[in-house]
């Protein structure tokens, strides 16, 4: 679907471009592998290998003109209800800076630096005490990012260690408590709403076992109703606010568990880290905007190209799960087909985001991104220095995802076809200087805004997520009929499986 009128101009270039080999584009613009690279900070972005020229990339940053992100960008920073359909502001930038003098942005700040003050007051408790494990419980954008910082940055040694539960599937709970002694552990209880059924139900295993609310701590939009459900002392619990979507929010009190795991200074470097993104996004110029320029080339190799998928591979072990991350950031956020006045997408929007970690990857699925009949867009994560005395391994490492890069672009002629490799499969490098908390908080938040700048050339709302909401509904009207209810069932196909579940 690209009947977008903004494309039109971009059309001729995606005929022109479509069967370019990617060694040719690097002949004809002499000095591309310097001229498609950004620096902000410790990130190094490069996209010489995506399949567009100057010209193409001129019609994209005209798109951007044409869509205004500058000005989105700015509404975003401002406060500004870009949730229209929840009549919301998305301030996730306010949780780690003040780059607006905007009145609502300010007090956002504030009070995301209040709670900052109880939440460091609260894991120097905990540092303090006997603890020595922390049970976080929570789903989607109160588990997901966290997760990703503590497994990234946690210390190799810990007084303090942190586990995550957030499947409603008993055997999570099960196998973290069984490795847990109960006198020596504290739990989290996180969930923005405090209405998530995973949540709530693991909540309740972990605070029995716990033997009572005394060692457990909240966080959430709806302060009160985790106090209340839990019994927890209000001291314990932490807020957040509506205008912090669930996926954009491990920069609140959302990130305890990261404080816990790595330390209050180091999670205000994390925030510092994506401040300074957040600077650059909404300051420089959009030739020169690593956001900018990574939502257009998602734009391009979506739209123009025609490419249904898009691989994260992270060549860092401590980034494994980024993948799974970014999934719900870019999905959840950009899986829509209606525009912000509710009329159908003129153009396909978001495609399927997924991945996973070099070298591994290689010896899995790599035969299909070298060889298969799908063109896969990728991002190449890598670390320039790493932390382990391994030289050699990290050498080899950053060897691998060199040659990687350069054979899924230029490929390789055989006489043999199935010794053939075709190129033309397009990526983006992103280094990291070290996987710092600065640098890390960088990289989230530059995937942030290139997801919302998507969203503003595709007209939709990156801060909703109706669509799961469905099955949510189904799946609590269901579990009366699981629980023996004889509840009556409509659907048939529900109604024979639910037989089956019963007879057997
Ligand atoms: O899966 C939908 C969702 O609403 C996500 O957007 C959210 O991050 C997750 O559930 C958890 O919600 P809560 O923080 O309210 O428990």
């Amino acid at each position: 679907m690209t009947q977008n009128d903004g494309f039109d101009a971009l059309q001729s270039h995606a005929q022109r471009l479509r069967g370019a080999g990617i060694p040719d584009l690097l002949r004809d613009e002499p000095g591309r592998e310097h001229g498609y690279s950004v620096r902000v900070g410790p990130l190094y972005f490069n996209f010489a290998r995506q399949k567009y020229d100057r010209q193409a990339l001129q019609a994209l940053l005209e798109l951007a003109r044409s869509r205004d992100v500058a000005g989105a960008l700015q509404r975003l920073f401002r406060g500004e209800q870009v949730n229209v359909t929840e009549h919301r502001a998305a301030l996730h930038t306010a949780l780690r800076g003040e780059l607006t003098a905007a009145p609502v942005a300010q007090q956002a700040a504030a009070s995301a630096r209040e709670v900052r003050e109880r939440m460091r007051a609260l894991v120097e408790t905990i540092e303090n005490s006997d603890i020595t494990d922390v049970v976080s419980v929570g789903i989607g954008g109160s588990d997901l990012g966290p997760r990703l910082v503590v497994d990234a940055l946690r210390p190799l040694r810990s007084d303090l260690r942190v586990h995550f539960v957030s499947n409603v599937d008993g055997a999570a709970m099960q196998r973290t408590l069984a490795q847990l002694d109960p006198a020596r552990t504290a739990g989290v209880l996180i969930s923005k709403t405090f209405g998530t059924q995973e949540t709530l139900l693991n909540g309740r295993i972990l605070c029995d076992w716990l033997g009572g609310s005394e060692r457990l701590y909240a966080v959430s939009a709806n302060p009160e109703r985790a106090a209340q459900a839990f019994d927890i002392a209000p001291g314990r619990v932490l807020p957040m606010w509506d205008w912090v979507g669930g996926r954009y929010s491990l920069w609140s009190a959302v990130g305890f568990p990261i404080a816990l795991a790595i330390g209050a200074d180091r999670f205000e470097q994390l925030l510092a880290g994506a401040a300074d993104m957040d600077a650059h996004v909404l300051e420089a110029p959009a030739e020169g905007n690593a956001a900018v320029l990574h939502g257009l080339t998602e734009v391009w190799n979506r739209n123009l190209l025609g490419h249904a998928t898009h691989a994260v591979m992270t060549y860092d072990q401590r980034l494994a799960l980024l993948p799974a991350y970014l999934q719900q950031l870019v999905m959840e956020s950009l899986g829509k087909r209606v525009k912000l006045d509710g009329s159908p997408v003129d153009s396909d929007t978001v495609p399927v985001w997924w991945g996973g970690a070099g070298t591994d990857v290689q010896h899995s699925f790599f035969q299909a991104l070298h060889q298969g009949t799908s063109v896969v867009p990728a991002d190449f994560i890598g670390t320039v220095h790493n932390d382990d005395p391994y030289i050699e391994n990290h050498q080899a490492l950053l060897a691998n995802l060199l040659a990687q890069t350069e054979a899924l672009a230029n490929g390789q002629r055989s006489e043999d076809p199935h010794r053939s490799y075709p190129g033309g499969r397009p990526s983006t490098l992103i280094l990291l200087d070290a996987l710092t908390p600065e640098a890390l908080g960088a990289l989230i938040a530059l995937y942030e805004h290139s997801v919302y700048v998507q969203s503003v050339i595709w007209g939709i709302n990156a801060f909703d997520q109706f669509g799961v909401e469905l099955g949510k509904q189904l799946a609590s009207q269901l579990l009366p009929a699981l629980q023996g209810e004889g509840t009556a069932v409509a659907d048939p196909v529900t109604r024979a499986v639910l037989e089956q579940l019963q007879r057997r």
